[in-house]
Protein backbone atom coordinates (compact mmCIF):
# COMPACT_ATOMS: atom_id res chain seq x y z
CA UNK A 1 0.00 0.00 0.00
CA UNK A 2 1.24 3.74 -0.68
CA UNK A 3 1.17 5.41 2.47
CA UNK A 4 0.27 9.05 2.54
CA UNK A 5 2.17 11.05 5.56
CA UNK A 6 0.86 14.23 6.94
CA UNK A 7 3.55 17.14 4.62
CA UNK A 8 5.36 17.84 8.04
CA UNK A 9 5.97 14.28 9.10
CA UNK A 10 7.15 13.29 6.02
CA UNK A 11 9.78 15.81 5.80
CA UNK A 12 11.25 14.49 9.44
CA UNK A 13 11.62 11.14 7.88
CA UNK A 14 13.60 12.67 5.72
CA UNK A 15 15.56 14.50 7.66
CA UNK A 16 19.38 13.32 7.73
CA UNK A 17 19.80 13.27 11.20
CA UNK A 18 17.99 10.12 11.35
CA UNK A 19 20.28 8.49 8.48
CA UNK A 20 23.14 9.56 10.68
CA UNK A 21 22.11 8.11 13.09
CA UNK A 22 21.52 4.85 11.60
CA UNK A 23 24.30 4.68 10.32
CA UNK A 24 26.47 5.86 13.51
CA UNK A 25 24.65 2.83 15.53
CA UNK A 26 26.35 0.22 13.88
CA UNK A 27 29.29 -1.88 15.21
CA UNK A 28 32.61 -0.64 14.51
CA UNK A 29 31.24 2.86 13.06
CA UNK A 30 33.33 5.39 14.60
CA UNK A 31 30.38 8.25 16.19
CA UNK A 32 31.35 11.43 16.44
CA UNK A 33 27.74 12.75 15.70
CA UNK A 34 26.03 11.75 18.58
CA UNK A 35 24.56 12.71 22.26
CA UNK A 36 26.20 9.82 23.82
CA UNK A 37 27.74 10.21 27.38
CA UNK A 38 30.00 7.65 28.21
CA UNK A 39 29.09 4.79 29.20
CA UNK A 40 31.77 3.43 30.96
CA UNK A 41 30.54 5.89 33.22
CA UNK A 42 27.50 4.32 33.82
CA UNK A 43 26.79 3.25 37.90
CA UNK A 44 25.96 -0.49 36.26
CA UNK A 45 26.47 -2.08 39.62
CA UNK A 46 24.24 0.14 41.97
CA UNK A 47 21.62 -0.05 39.39
CA UNK A 48 21.47 -3.46 39.31
CA UNK A 49 21.19 -4.07 42.86
CA UNK A 50 18.58 -0.91 42.63
CA UNK A 51 16.50 -2.86 40.12
CA UNK A 52 16.64 -6.04 42.22
CA UNK A 53 15.62 -4.07 45.90
CA UNK A 54 12.39 -2.74 43.89
CA UNK A 55 11.76 -5.28 42.05
CA UNK A 56 11.15 -7.54 45.20
CA UNK A 57 9.49 -4.72 47.04
CA UNK A 58 6.05 -6.28 46.17
CA UNK A 59 3.97 -5.89 43.26
CA UNK A 60 2.86 -2.40 43.18
CA UNK A 61 5.80 -1.19 41.86
CA UNK A 62 4.91 -2.57 38.74
CA UNK A 63 1.24 -0.48 39.07
CA UNK A 64 0.14 2.63 37.04
CA UNK A 65 1.82 5.32 39.29
CA UNK A 66 1.27 9.00 39.34
CA UNK A 67 0.65 10.56 36.28
CA UNK A 68 3.08 13.00 37.33
CA UNK A 69 5.70 10.99 38.39
CA UNK A 70 7.15 8.97 41.33
CA UNK A 71 7.02 11.64 44.00
CA UNK A 72 9.85 10.65 46.30
CA UNK A 73 12.04 11.68 43.29
CA UNK A 74 10.51 14.86 42.73
CA UNK A 75 11.45 15.50 46.27
CA UNK A 76 14.65 14.50 46.04
CA UNK A 77 14.90 16.96 42.91
CA UNK A 78 13.05 20.05 44.72
CA UNK A 79 15.43 19.39 47.69
CA UNK A 80 18.32 19.42 45.83
CA UNK A 81 17.51 22.43 43.69
CA UNK A 82 17.05 24.19 46.86
CA UNK A 83 20.32 23.36 48.51
CA UNK A 84 22.74 23.48 45.28
CA UNK A 85 20.54 25.47 43.08
CA UNK A 86 18.59 28.55 44.49
CA UNK A 87 15.22 27.26 43.72
CA UNK A 88 12.39 27.08 46.01
CA UNK A 89 9.91 24.51 43.85
CA UNK A 90 7.03 22.59 45.52
CA UNK A 91 7.35 19.23 44.33
CA UNK A 92 3.60 19.11 43.16
CA UNK A 93 4.98 21.62 41.05
CA UNK A 94 7.34 19.34 39.01
CA UNK A 95 5.90 16.98 36.32
CA UNK A 96 8.52 13.63 35.46
CA UNK A 97 9.41 13.07 31.88
CA UNK A 98 10.78 10.56 29.23
CA UNK A 99 13.52 12.82 28.74
CA UNK A 100 14.28 16.41 28.00
CA UNK A 101 13.18 15.85 24.73
CA UNK A 102 9.28 15.00 25.72
CA UNK A 103 9.33 18.09 28.00
CA UNK A 104 10.31 20.07 24.80
CA UNK A 105 7.82 18.37 22.56
CA UNK A 106 4.68 19.03 25.48
CA UNK A 107 5.77 22.72 25.94
CA UNK A 108 5.92 23.27 21.94
CA UNK A 109 2.30 21.14 21.80
CA UNK A 110 0.65 23.11 24.67
CA UNK A 111 1.27 26.55 23.83
CA UNK A 112 2.24 27.12 19.51
CA UNK A 113 0.70 26.94 16.74
CA UNK A 114 1.06 27.02 13.61
CA UNK A 115 2.99 29.78 12.51
CA UNK A 116 4.12 31.10 15.65
CA UNK A 117 6.97 32.84 16.08
CA UNK A 118 9.07 31.21 18.47
CA UNK A 119 12.89 32.20 19.56
CA UNK A 120 15.76 29.34 19.55
CA UNK A 121 19.35 29.96 20.10
CA UNK A 122 21.38 29.61 17.16
CA UNK A 123 23.15 27.20 16.95
CA UNK A 124 20.83 24.68 18.99
CA UNK A 125 20.15 21.06 19.60
CA UNK A 126 18.90 19.52 16.32
CA UNK A 127 16.17 17.46 18.73
CA UNK A 128 14.69 21.24 20.06
CA UNK A 129 14.55 22.22 16.14
CA UNK A 130 13.10 18.82 15.09
CA UNK A 131 10.50 19.79 17.54
CA UNK A 132 9.71 23.22 16.34
CA UNK A 133 9.96 22.53 12.79
CA UNK A 134 7.00 19.52 13.56
CA UNK A 135 4.57 22.01 15.30
CA UNK A 136 4.53 24.21 11.90
CA UNK A 137 6.53 27.31 14.43
CA UNK A 138 7.78 30.14 12.86
CA UNK A 139 11.55 30.00 14.00
CA UNK A 140 13.42 32.87 14.90
CA UNK A 141 16.90 32.46 15.22
CA UNK A 142 18.72 34.44 18.32
CA UNK A 143 22.76 34.40 17.52
CA UNK A 144 24.95 33.73 20.17
CA UNK A 145 28.53 34.04 20.13
CA UNK A 146 31.40 33.18 22.96
CA UNK A 147 30.66 37.04 24.17
CA UNK A 148 27.29 36.05 24.98
CA UNK A 149 23.92 37.02 23.51
CA UNK A 150 22.97 40.04 21.68
CA UNK A 151 20.70 41.50 23.73
CA UNK A 152 19.93 44.78 21.54
CA UNK A 153 18.81 42.86 18.26
CA UNK A 154 16.88 39.72 21.20
CA UNK A 155 15.22 43.13 22.16
CA UNK A 156 14.19 44.30 18.83
CA UNK A 157 12.95 40.53 17.65
CA UNK A 158 10.96 40.47 21.01
CA UNK A 159 9.14 44.14 20.43
CA UNK A 160 8.40 43.09 16.62
CA UNK A 161 7.80 39.15 16.15
CA UNK A 162 6.05 38.83 20.24
CA UNK A 163 6.90 35.17 20.23
CA UNK A 164 5.62 32.95 23.07
CA UNK A 165 8.56 31.17 23.82
CA UNK A 166 12.70 31.24 23.94
CA UNK A 167 14.18 28.04 23.81
CA UNK A 168 17.85 28.48 25.13
CA UNK A 169 20.28 26.14 27.26
CA UNK A 170 22.21 28.84 29.61
CA UNK A 171 24.13 26.72 30.83
CA UNK A 172 26.67 24.76 27.96
CA UNK A 173 24.71 24.65 24.94
CA UNK A 174 24.42 22.19 22.36
CA UNK A 175 27.22 22.17 20.30
CA UNK A 176 28.70 25.47 21.72
CA UNK A 177 29.38 24.80 25.61
CA UNK A 178 28.51 28.76 26.04
CA UNK A 179 27.66 29.35 28.90
CA UNK A 180 25.70 32.83 29.95
CA UNK A 181 26.98 35.13 32.38
CA UNK A 182 25.25 36.65 35.48
CA UNK A 183 24.45 39.94 34.14
CA UNK A 184 23.19 37.81 30.88
CA UNK A 185 20.56 36.09 32.85
CA UNK A 186 19.67 38.45 34.45
CA UNK A 187 19.24 41.22 31.53
CA UNK A 188 17.16 38.00 28.96
CA UNK A 189 14.87 37.31 32.02
CA UNK A 190 13.95 40.99 32.21
CA UNK A 191 13.39 40.88 28.51
CA UNK A 192 11.33 38.22 28.85
CA UNK A 193 9.69 39.48 31.56
CA UNK A 194 9.08 43.14 29.50
CA UNK A 195 7.48 41.17 26.23
CA UNK A 196 6.00 37.89 27.79
CA UNK A 197 7.70 35.63 26.94
CA UNK A 198 8.57 32.18 28.06
CA UNK A 199 12.10 31.29 28.68
CA UNK A 200 12.30 27.42 28.28
CA UNK A 201 15.58 26.93 30.19
CA UNK A 202 17.15 23.45 29.07
CA UNK A 203 19.43 22.76 31.46
CA UNK A 204 20.68 19.48 30.22
CA UNK A 205 24.37 20.03 30.69
CA UNK A 206 24.33 22.54 33.05
CA UNK A 207 26.51 19.95 35.62
CA UNK A 208 29.06 19.43 33.30
CA UNK A 209 31.84 21.88 33.70
CA UNK A 210 34.90 21.60 31.75
CA UNK A 211 36.60 24.64 33.27
CA UNK A 212 37.90 23.50 36.98
CA UNK A 213 36.78 25.24 39.78
CA UNK A 214 34.51 27.74 37.40
CA UNK A 215 31.78 29.52 38.94
CA UNK A 216 28.61 28.79 37.68
CA UNK A 217 25.57 31.40 37.45
CA UNK A 218 22.78 30.71 39.37
CA UNK A 219 19.58 29.70 36.30
CA UNK A 220 17.35 31.59 35.37
CA UNK A 221 14.65 30.12 36.83
CA UNK A 222 16.39 30.95 40.25
CA UNK A 223 16.53 34.39 39.32
CA UNK A 224 12.85 34.24 38.69
CA UNK A 225 11.78 34.89 42.07
CA UNK A 226 13.88 31.52 43.07
CA UNK A 227 11.59 29.56 40.35
CA UNK A 228 8.04 30.55 41.03
CA UNK A 229 8.07 33.85 39.05
CA UNK A 230 6.48 32.18 36.24
CA UNK A 231 8.79 33.65 32.97
CA UNK A 232 11.25 30.33 33.02
CA UNK A 233 9.64 26.66 32.45
CA UNK A 234 12.97 24.99 33.73
CA UNK A 235 13.73 21.40 32.63
CA UNK A 236 16.32 19.03 32.68
CA UNK A 237 17.29 15.34 33.00
CA UNK A 238 19.46 12.14 34.19
CA UNK A 239 20.11 11.13 30.64
CA UNK A 240 24.16 12.88 30.97
CA UNK A 241 24.52 12.21 34.49
CA UNK A 242 23.65 9.02 35.53
CA UNK A 243 21.96 7.50 31.98
CA UNK A 244 20.15 8.01 29.03
CA UNK A 245 18.43 4.81 28.68
CA UNK A 246 16.37 5.19 31.95
CA UNK A 247 14.35 8.12 30.08
CA UNK A 248 14.11 10.00 33.46
CA UNK A 249 13.69 13.93 32.69
CA UNK A 250 11.65 16.76 34.70
CA UNK A 251 10.14 19.92 34.20
CA UNK A 252 8.88 22.48 36.62
CA UNK A 253 7.19 26.09 36.10
CA UNK A 254 4.10 27.65 36.62
CA UNK A 255 1.46 25.42 38.23
CA UNK A 256 -0.73 26.18 35.37
CA UNK A 257 1.70 25.15 32.86
CA UNK A 258 2.95 21.91 34.78
CA UNK A 259 -1.07 21.00 34.43
CA UNK A 260 -1.07 21.69 30.70
CA UNK A 261 1.67 20.03 30.00
CA UNK A 262 0.48 16.53 32.64
CA UNK A 263 -2.92 16.48 30.55
CA UNK A 264 -0.57 16.69 26.80
CA UNK A 265 1.51 14.28 28.59
CA UNK A 266 -1.59 11.52 29.90
CA UNK A 267 -2.55 11.23 25.75
CA UNK A 268 1.12 10.74 25.09
CA UNK A 269 1.78 8.23 26.76
CA UNK A 270 -0.56 7.65 30.39
CA UNK A 271 3.16 8.65 32.77
CA UNK A 272 6.68 8.32 32.38
CA UNK A 273 7.94 4.54 33.73
CA UNK A 274 7.38 4.76 37.49
CA UNK A 275 9.81 1.59 37.68
CA UNK A 276 13.23 3.65 36.15
CA UNK A 277 11.95 6.34 38.58
CA UNK A 278 12.24 4.00 41.41
CA UNK A 279 15.80 3.05 40.34
CA UNK A 280 16.73 6.25 40.04
CA UNK A 281 15.66 7.39 43.43
CA UNK A 282 16.81 4.12 44.90
CA UNK A 283 20.36 5.03 43.29
CA UNK A 284 19.95 8.40 44.54
CA UNK A 285 19.53 7.76 47.81
CA UNK A 286 21.70 5.03 48.60
CA UNK A 287 24.57 5.76 50.73
CA UNK A 288 27.08 4.05 48.69
CA UNK A 289 26.51 6.29 45.81
CA UNK A 290 27.17 9.70 46.08
CA UNK A 291 25.94 12.06 43.77
CA UNK A 292 28.03 14.95 43.87
CA UNK A 293 31.54 12.82 43.84
CA UNK A 294 29.64 10.96 40.54
CA UNK A 295 29.12 14.55 38.87
CA UNK A 296 33.31 15.29 39.61
CA UNK A 297 34.04 11.74 38.22
CA UNK A 298 32.18 12.63 34.98
CA UNK A 299 34.03 16.08 34.80
CA UNK A 300 37.42 14.67 35.37
CA UNK A 301 36.81 12.41 33.05
CA UNK A 302 35.09 14.60 30.21
CA UNK A 303 38.34 17.38 30.54
CA UNK A 304 40.67 14.92 29.85
CA UNK A 305 38.05 13.70 26.83
CA UNK A 306 38.44 17.67 25.59
CA UNK A 307 41.91 18.03 26.39
CA UNK A 308 42.36 14.82 23.96
CA UNK A 309 40.47 16.55 21.32
CA UNK A 310 42.45 19.76 21.25
CA UNK A 311 45.77 18.63 21.18
CA UNK A 312 44.38 16.56 17.83
CA UNK A 313 42.87 19.32 16.50
CA UNK A 314 46.27 20.97 16.48
CA UNK A 315 47.35 18.27 14.11
CA UNK A 316 48.60 19.77 10.86
CA UNK A 317 45.11 18.22 8.78
CA UNK A 318 43.15 21.02 11.67
CA UNK A 319 44.99 23.98 10.75
CA UNK A 320 42.65 25.62 8.88
CA UNK A 321 39.26 25.16 11.34
CA UNK A 322 38.74 27.65 14.04
CA UNK A 323 37.11 27.08 17.25
CA UNK A 324 35.90 27.93 20.52
CA UNK A 325 36.56 25.84 23.66
CA UNK A 326 33.40 24.98 25.41
CA UNK A 327 33.35 26.03 29.04
CA UNK A 328 31.00 22.86 29.71
CA UNK A 329 28.61 19.77 27.51
CA UNK A 330 29.76 17.44 25.64
CA UNK A 331 30.70 18.86 21.78
CA UNK A 332 33.38 21.22 20.10
CA UNK A 333 31.55 23.58 17.82
CA UNK A 334 34.71 23.50 14.78
CA UNK A 335 34.25 26.26 11.99
CA UNK A 336 35.57 24.43 8.87
CA UNK A 337 37.89 25.86 6.26
CA UNK A 338 36.77 28.48 3.53
CA UNK A 339 34.33 26.69 0.93
CA UNK A 340 34.19 23.71 2.46
CA UNK A 341 30.39 22.46 3.39
CA UNK A 342 29.81 20.18 6.35
CA UNK A 343 27.03 18.13 4.55
CA UNK A 344 30.06 17.43 2.09
CA UNK A 345 32.97 16.62 4.22
CA UNK A 346 30.35 14.40 6.00
CA UNK A 347 29.54 12.50 2.81
CA UNK A 348 33.05 11.88 2.03
CA UNK A 349 34.42 10.38 5.28
CA UNK A 350 30.90 8.10 5.98
CA UNK A 351 32.82 5.56 3.91
CA UNK A 352 35.75 5.44 5.70
CA UNK A 353 33.67 4.72 9.20
CA UNK A 354 33.31 8.26 10.34
CA UNK A 355 30.54 11.05 11.38
CA UNK A 356 30.00 13.76 12.90
CA UNK A 357 26.96 15.99 13.06
CA UNK A 358 26.79 18.51 10.34
CA UNK A 359 26.14 21.89 11.52
CA UNK A 360 23.18 23.05 9.21
CA UNK A 361 21.35 20.65 11.35
CA UNK A 362 22.15 22.57 14.66
CA UNK A 363 20.70 25.76 13.04
CA UNK A 364 17.57 27.28 11.46
CA UNK A 365 18.39 27.83 7.98
CA UNK A 366 21.34 27.33 6.41
CA UNK A 367 23.43 29.35 8.51
CA UNK A 368 25.20 26.03 9.95
CA UNK A 369 26.50 24.30 6.88
CA UNK A 370 30.48 25.50 7.76
CA UNK A 371 30.54 24.10 10.80
CA UNK A 372 30.58 20.67 12.57
CA UNK A 373 29.49 19.84 15.82
CA UNK A 374 32.10 17.21 17.28
CA UNK A 375 31.46 14.95 20.58
CA UNK A 376 33.87 14.27 22.63
CA UNK A 377 32.40 12.02 25.53
CA UNK A 378 31.44 9.00 23.74
CA UNK A 379 34.47 7.90 22.10
CA UNK A 380 37.25 5.73 23.80
CA UNK A 381 41.12 7.52 23.35
CA UNK A 382 41.90 5.15 20.04
CA UNK A 383 37.89 5.63 18.11
CA UNK A 384 38.65 9.43 19.34
CA UNK A 385 42.27 9.51 17.60
CA UNK A 386 41.29 7.16 14.02
CA UNK A 387 37.91 9.45 14.27
CA UNK A 388 39.35 13.04 14.62
CA UNK A 389 42.36 11.38 11.70
CA UNK A 390 40.43 10.52 9.17
CA UNK A 391 37.95 13.30 9.41
CA UNK A 392 41.40 15.38 9.50
CA UNK A 393 42.96 13.73 6.62
CA UNK A 394 40.03 14.55 4.35
CA UNK A 395 39.44 18.32 5.30
CA UNK A 396 43.33 18.27 4.25
CA UNK A 397 42.49 16.44 0.63
CA UNK A 398 39.38 19.08 -0.25
CA UNK A 399 41.66 22.25 0.82
CA UNK A 400 44.61 20.90 -1.14
CA UNK A 401 42.51 20.14 -4.06
CA UNK A 402 41.30 24.02 -3.89
CA UNK A 403 44.72 25.77 -3.69
C1 LIG B 1 20.18 20.40 24.56
C2 LIG B 1 19.49 19.06 24.61
N1 LIG B 1 18.25 19.01 25.09
C3 LIG B 1 17.58 17.85 25.17
C4 LIG B 1 18.14 16.65 24.78
C5 LIG B 1 17.35 15.39 24.94
O1 LIG B 1 17.91 14.58 25.91
P1 LIG B 1 17.07 13.65 26.88
O2 LIG B 1 15.69 13.54 26.31
O3 LIG B 1 17.79 12.35 26.90
O4 LIG B 1 17.07 14.33 28.21
C6 LIG B 1 19.44 16.65 24.26
C7 LIG B 1 20.05 15.39 23.83
O5 LIG B 1 21.22 15.22 23.80
C8 LIG B 1 20.12 17.89 24.19
O6 LIG B 1 21.36 17.95 23.70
Amino acid sequence: MQYSYATRTAALLASPLRHIRDHARRHSFISLAEELPAQELFPVKLLDEAAHEVLTSGPAVLQYGDPEGYLPLREWLTAEWKSRKRMNVDPRQVLLTTGTQQAIDLVVRLMVNAEDPVLIEQPGSPGSLQVLSMQGARLIPVQADAQGTDLEALERRMAADRPKLFIAAPSFSNPTGFLWTLEQRQQILSLCQKYNVLLVEDDSYGELHLHQNEQIPPSVAALDDEGRGGHVLYIGSFSKTIAPGLRTGWVTGHPSLIEGMSALKQLADMQSSSMNQRLLHHLLTDHRFRWHDHLELLNREYRVRLKLMLELLKRPFWKEVTYHVPGGGMYMWVRLPEGLESATLLKAVMPKGVAFMPGALCTAGNSGNSYIRLNFSHPGREELLMGMNLIGETITEFTARRS
